[in-house]
């Protein structure tokens, strides 16, 4: 008898793919880094102090400041989606109105571009250009008066914007209707984000503004912490009994020396994809060792310290230009380097300098130095990144960088 096969499973089979069933990740969506957990683990004590200072935008309409430090993956950005989203929430339940904005200052870093995010949370389709960030301000007032609206403004890595663009917007934010007469019940609150301390970053203007008790600094999470984080998203993306207590204590280990909870999740997610590759009924230790392998098996802070501004300037150029590439030739690594110089105020070294830098990276293992094969003109030299997730690269760079 003649079997039918679907179309899907025919172009399948032709391909040579072979499409496993998931037996051990149930729910990828809960691995994703914009995924925030009903409950953050270890962070009650953050959460609180957050609560604490906001509590009164509502209870007697003023406006707050606040701010989130902490190095990378000690769930800056995590808790204060989950304060707005659960803050919104109380404040409902009080009759009260509380909308929030979150703004990524790496891709948003001049006033107005953050102002227009903000603007078009409440008028969709704002117009990007003709009026300045006073008349913005003056609009977003209107909106927050109209609507008896408590705004919580999240500026997530606002160290980027205030390198770029100076600290005026803070400073505007911060003084927001400060001598407002009226008794509308509105308030704006900032709650600013950044690796680096803010008091390297605000000027004493800024910085005064932001009393000393409202400056809230993450911790790195100790093993334990990383072990029961690393737990609670086994049991929300994994099917049950694929994840031992022994898997989840060797992943608690290797990232505790970063203290990094993306580190724990993103080894967690590279296990089990092995794992289920591997056709297996739970995650072995050797998918944890691969996983390892694979993240980070050549970049380690100190190493990346050591190479000095420039260096770092060199890679943290290459590694954004390739985030989404196998390859790249030597003369875009150098656009990318020079752009990455400006960003940083630094003057970008002359052609032959900047040849021996790549020369010492690849020394170093930390890229891969080549000629183009076939089909490429000429003898063009390229880079390759081997095996670093270049979103990994570049965030351990930049908080080896910001600490200088
Ligand atoms: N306390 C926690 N409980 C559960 N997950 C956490 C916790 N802290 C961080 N995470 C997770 O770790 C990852 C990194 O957190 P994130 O907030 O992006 O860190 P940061 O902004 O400090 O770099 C995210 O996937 C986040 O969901
Ligand atoms: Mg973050």
């Amino acid at each position: 008898m003649k079997t039918i096969m679907r179309p899907f499973e025919l172009i399948v089979r032709m391909a040579g793919f072979e499409d496993k069933p998931q037996r051990i990740i149930s729910d990828f969506s809960k691995l994703d880094f914009d995924y925030v957990p009903e409950k953050l683990v270890h962070r009650d004590g953050p959460m609180q102090q957050l609560f604490s200072i906001l509590k009164s935008s509502i209870e007697d309409s003023t406006n707050q400041r606040v701010a989130v430090t902490g190095s990378v993956g000690t769930g800056k950005s995590s808790l204060s989606k989950r304060f707005c989203l659960d803050f919104r929430e109380w404040a409902s339940g009080k009759g009260q109105r509380v909308e929030f904005v979150i703004v990524n200052c790496r891709s948003r870093n001049t006033p107005s571009s953050v102002l227009l995010k903000i603007l078009e949370k409440f008028q969709p389709g704002f117009p990007d250009r003709g009026f300045s960030t006073t008349e913005m301000l003056e609009i977003l007032r209107k909106h927050l008066t109209k609507g008896n609206v408590h705004l919580l403004i999240v500026l997530d890595e606002v160290n980027v914007m205030v390198k770029k663009s100076g600290s005026d917007l803070l400073y505007c934010l911060s003084r927001f209707d400060d001598e407002r007469v009226t008794d509308s019940k509105h308030s704006l609150s900032l709650i600013m984000i950044s690796q680096q301390p803010v008091n390297e970053f605000l000027d004493a203007a800024t910085l005064s503004t932001l009393k000393r008790t409202n400056q809230i600094v993450l911790d790195k999470y100790s093993r334990p912490e990383l072990g029961d984080i690393t737990r609670q998203r086994a049991e929300l993306a994994f099917h049950p009994g694929t994840v031992d207590d022994e898997i989840i204590e060797f992943i608690a280990d290797i990232s505790s020396e970063f203290g990094d909870a993306r580190f724990a999740i993103e080894l967690l997610e590279n296990a089990g994809r092995m794992a289920n590759d591997e056709g297996q009924e739970s995650v072995n230790p050797e998918n944890v060792r691969a996983a390892k392998a694979m993240t980070y098996s050549v970049v380690t802070e100190s190493k990346l310290a050591s190479l000095g501004l420039q260096k770092q300037l060199v890679l943290l150029g290459i590694s954004r230009m390739m985030r989404k590439r196998a390859f790249a030739t030597t003369g875009e690594a150098e656009k990318s380097y020079a752009v990455a110089c400006e960003e940083f105020d630094q003057k970008a070294r002359g052609h032959t300098q900047f040849w021996e830098y790549l020369r010492t990276l690849g020394d170093m293992g930390l890229i891969g130095l080549g000629t183009s094969g076939k089909g490429m003109v000429g003898k063009t030299s390229i880079i390759t990144l081997p095996d670093i997730p270049c979103r990994v690269l570049e965030d351990k760079l930049l908080q080896v960088m910001v600490k200088e």
